[in-house]
């Protein structure tokens, strides 16, 4: 049996992730993970939250908690929404967990033996009102270059010019606005990444089989420029993991935390660790450990384009570094960005419909559909919701919906509620077979791909396939001359719809239960090809018209949630 890994990209855990945030990475990590265990492959599905850093102890301090209570909660916030929206992962873990300090502090410890750390001392702000250093970023004052008066210290978002903090004319912070700062020597941890720059070189040629949108972000980062540059990888900030080696303390690191991308990946192995820790799986170095058994394990990572250089280097760089056999990354697919209506979704400007809101107005398949079948794949892409109204109405209702309405509600006006028997398949019949066959193997070839936007195309294909053969047999008018045929017709639809639940399943999970449960199954297997498919139900199989799978949405309602959606939330 194949076995898969399969890791999301894990979201900050300050504040509820927008649409765009959701198709980036986790919605497509799970249309893979539903695909894969349909397809029969062992699955191991991880995601989780992504604690630490400033912005993290900036957005509790602004919701007046503790940082440990906030994350706790956000976390429980942000498993909801995901089991909301039927994101299927094995288990949400959290980067804060002991799991992650234990092996965070362990890769810097083989890091250390191996050579690879070295300590530099370097002066950074410290700000005597907030009680703290101050990252690149809160120092905040008049752009040099062109006089902005809320440039960053990392960079001038007015003329994009790279700053360093000390640049900057006036300088403030930007968490308290205090002018009462000073330069003050610190000392940190470098990773020297570039005594890795040809073996990662060697490895990312290797991966001939990965987008270009991988790998020629990180050609990019390995050879503009300067190159690859080491890497600060501790904060002088009091949340986060302790700067350790294995088990013992670092000296002269006290106080110290390792920064955030440095942690983050990490917590995917250790999310696997917690996940047998929670009880519900056994073991998990058979899934991340070559020496343990993880050497056939296929290991696919899923991502927003930015994250990219630190999955093709950074972690990488950790895991190479660290001398120990690591499974690492086999296939990385990385997401441009999807826009809202004209603009971008922002978090900190609160623009665009974020998860929570997405689904107090409809169900997660609404979203699912939409957001899957407009992947911003090989462009970025644009949600509006006129096209979202458009292809709810006419995907979901009127081709999947329709179909299904129409072979229950006829089948037991005619027949009753169970699967007729009528005679042998026909023509049409073989033609509809010959058919399904072809959109069958171009779906799963696309899956197969993880070619999401084209995989749904095929889907939406085999969904139409049903209404045409309706059409075309049209059963309702052979019913009055030939019964029997009628009857067969019925059956092979009715076949056709259990199929369509089967296959949809990744993309939309709650109406194939539907379907599933009118159909009185409780799974269906992804079938070898159109004849198994459509001969699965027997005559006499008892069936239930499901409930309307899809409602329409209204105009006004679209317009509603347009004005509604249209402004910064607050
Ligand atoms: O961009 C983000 O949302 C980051 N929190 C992703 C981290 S992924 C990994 F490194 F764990
Ligand atoms: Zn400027």
């Amino acid at each position: 049996m194949p076995r898969t890994l399969i890791t999301s990209a894990i979201p900050y855990i300050n504040g509820i992730k927008h649409l765009g945030n959701l198709v980036g990475s986790q919605l497509p990590a799970d249309l893979y993970a539903r695909w894969c265990r349909l397809r029969g492959h062992e699955v191991l599905f991880l995601c989780a939250t992504d604690e630490h850093g400033t912005p993290a102890e900036l957005a509790a301090a602004k919701a007046g908690k503790p940082v440990a209570e906030y994350c706790a909660e956000m976390w429980a916030v942000q498993r909801d929404l995901a089991e909301g929206f039927r994101l299927s992962f094995d288990h949400f873990g959290r980067s804060s967990s002991p799991q992650n300090h234990r092996l965070t502090q362990h890769f810097a410890g083989k890091l250390h033996e191996n050579g690879l750390i070295e300590e530099r001392t370097e002066r950074q702000v410290y700000s005597h009102a907030d009680g703290r250093f101050l990252p690149d970023r809160y120092v905040e004052g008049t752009c040099p270059n062109c006089g902005y008066e809320r440039a960053r210290g990392d960079q001038c978002e007015n003329c994009t010019k790279q700053l360093d903090p000390t640049d900057l004319i006036d300088p403030r912070s930007a968490i308290s606005g205090s002018t009462d700062l000073e330069q003050r020597e610190t000392k940190h941890l470098y990773l020297l990444q570039s005594k890795l720059r040809d073996e990662l070189d060697a490895w990312i040629d290797a991966q001939t089989d990965w987008p270009i949108l991988t790998t020629s972000i990180a050609k990019k980062w390995l050879h503009d420029g300067d190159g690859l540059q080491d890497r600060g990888i501790t904060r002088d900030l009091d949340w986060g993991i302790p700067v350790k080696r294995g088990t013992e303390d670092w000296p002269g690191m006290e106080g110290k935390v390792f920064y955030v991308w440095f942690d983050a990946p990490i917590e995917y192995i250790a999310c696997a660790a917690e996940w047998v820790d929670a009880g519900k799986g056994t073991d998990w170095e058979r899934w991340w450990r070559t020496d343990r058994g993880a050497e056939d394990v296929r290991y696919v990572q899923f991502m927003g384009k930015d994250n990219v250089p630190f999955h093709t280097l950074g972690f990488p760089a950790t895991i190479i570094g660290s001398g120990e056999p690591w499974k690492r990354v086999d296939y990385l697919k990385a997401f441009n960005y999807l826009n809202y209506d004209g603009g971008q979704f922002s978090t900190s400007q609160g623009r665009g419909v974020f998860m929570d809101q997405a689904l107090s107005i409809l169900p997660a398949d609404y979203w699912r559909w939409w957001l899957l079948s407009h992947a911003p794949e090989s462009n970025d892409s644009e949600f509006t919701w006129e096209d979202f109204q458009r292809s709810v109405n006419k995907d979901l209702a009127d081709v999947l919906g329709n179909f299904a309405s129409r072979v229950t509600k006829f089948c037991r006006s005619k027949f009753g509620e169970e699967v007729p028997s009528g005679g042998a398949p026909g023509e049409a019949e073989r033609a509809l077979a010959e058919r399904i066959d072809a959109g069958l193997a171009r779906y799963a070839a696309h899956m197969d791909a993880i070619e999401v936007r084209k995989a749904a195309a095929e889907l939406r294909g085999l969904w139409v396939m049903g209404n045409e053969y309706l059409q075309e047999a049209a059963p309702w008018a052979v019913f009055k001359t030939d019964p029997e045929r009628a009857a067969m017709q019925i059956r092979t639809a009715l076949n056709l719809l259990r199929l369509h639940a089967a296959i949809s399943a990744p993309f939309i999970p709650d109406a194939c239960e539907a379907i599933l449960a009118a159909l009185k199954l409780e799974r269906a297997h992804m079938p070898a090809g159109a004849d198994e498919a459509l001969a699965a139900l027997p005559p006499g199989h008892a069936f239930a018209v499901p409930e309307n799978l899809f409602r329409k949405i209204e105009d006004a309602e679209r317009a509603d949630w347009e004005t509604r959606f249209a402004g910064t939330r607050t």
